[in-house]
C-alpha cells in the first residue's frame, strides 16, 4: 500500500486526475470504477478540464460506479445518476451505453440485476483502475461494518453513521434513502488497480485504522492492505494521526 501525502484538497484532486488520465491515455478502452461523494468532486472537476484541453478521450472507456440508493429515481438530484451526469458524463465524450451505475427498487429485481452487474464487470475484462472516497465508518462503496463482508454486488442497509454524514446532501436526515446497492468488496478487490482518496481532519481517525496493519470486517477499508497495487492519495489534515 503506498500512500501519497499531498497539501491539500485541490492537490489531491489534482494528483487523482493525472493518474486517470493516464490509465486512460495507456489503454484507450480502460474500464474505470467511479465513486461518488465530495471526495471526487475536484477530481472530476479536473478530469473534465483536460478533456477540454484534449489531454484525456474518453470516447472508448467503460465506468462502472460503486454503488446508487434503491428508492431514489435516477432523476432525483441526489441519485448518483445524477450526480455522475452533473459531476462528469454531461461534460465529456463519454457514450451513455459505456455507463453503468447500479439500479433498481424491487427487491426480486434487485438480485437479478446485482448479478448481472457483476457479469458485465467480468465480461468488460474487470476493472482497470478503482477510484474510492472512504466513509468516517470505514466502509468503501456502501460496504459497511458489520460481522461479515460481502464479496458480490448486493442490496445493503445503510448504517447510520453513512444516513447522518449523507444527510447533509438531503433537507432532512428522514429524507436520506436507508438502502442501496453496492459493489462488493470482491468486485473492489479484484480491480487492477486501486485508488482511494481521502481530505480532511474528520478522515484521519479512519485512515489511520485502515493503515494501521490489522484487518477488521469493523472498518471495511482495512482489507484495501491487501490489494497489490492500491495508492491512498490524502491531505495532510487526513494523515494528522498517522
Ligand atoms: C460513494 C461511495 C462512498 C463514499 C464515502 C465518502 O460512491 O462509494 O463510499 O466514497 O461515503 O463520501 P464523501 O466523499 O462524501 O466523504
Amino acid at each position: 500500500m503506498e500512500i501519497k501525502v499531498v497539501e491539500n484538497y485541490q492537490q489531491m484532486s489534482l494528483k487523482a486526475a493525472d493518474i486517470v488520465a493516464d490509465q486512460v491515455n495507456q489503454k484507450k478502452d480502460s474500464v474505470l470504477g467511479l465513486a461518488t461523494g465530495s471526495t471526487p468532486e475536484g477530481m472530476y472537476a479536473r478530469l473534465v478540464e483536460m478533456y477540454r484541453v484534449k489531454m484525456i478521450d474518453f470516447a472508448s472507456v467503460v465506468t462502472f460506479n460503486l454503488d446508487e440508493y434503491t428508492a431514489l429515481s435516477p432523476k432525483h438530484p441526489q441519485s448518483y445518476h445524477c450526480y455522475m451526469n452533473r459531476h462528469l458524463f454531461d461534460h465529456i465524450n463519454i457514450k451513455p451505453e459505456n455507463t453503468h451505475i447500479p439500479h433498481g427498487n424491487n427487491e426480486q429485481d434487485i438480485s437479478e440485476i446485482c448479478r448481472e452487474y457483476d457479469y458485465k464487470i467480468f465480461s468488460m475484462g474487470g476493472i482497470d483502475l478503482q477510484i474510492l472516497g472512504i466513509g468516517v465508518n470505514g466502509h468503501i462503496g456502501f460496504n459497511e461494518p458489520g460481522q461479515y463482508l460481502q464479496t458480490r454486488t448486493h442490496l445493503v442497509e445503510l448504517a447510520e453513521e453513512t444516513i447522518e454524514a449523507n444527510s447533509r446532501f438531503f433537507s432532512s436526515p428522514e429524507e436520506v434513502p436507508r438502502r442501496a446497492i453496492t459493489m462488493g468488496m470482491g468486485s473492489i478487490m479484484h480491480a487492477k488497480k486501486i485508488i482511494l482518496l481521502a481530505s480532511g481532519e474528520s478522515k484521519a481517525p479512519v485512515i489511520q485504522k485502515s493503515v494501521s496493519g490489522r484487518i477488521s470486517t469493523d472498518i471495511p477499508a482495512s482489507l484495501l492492505q491487501l490489494h497489490r497495487d492500491i495508492v491512498l492519495i490524502v491531505d495532510k489534515q487526513a494523515v494528522s494521526l498517522l
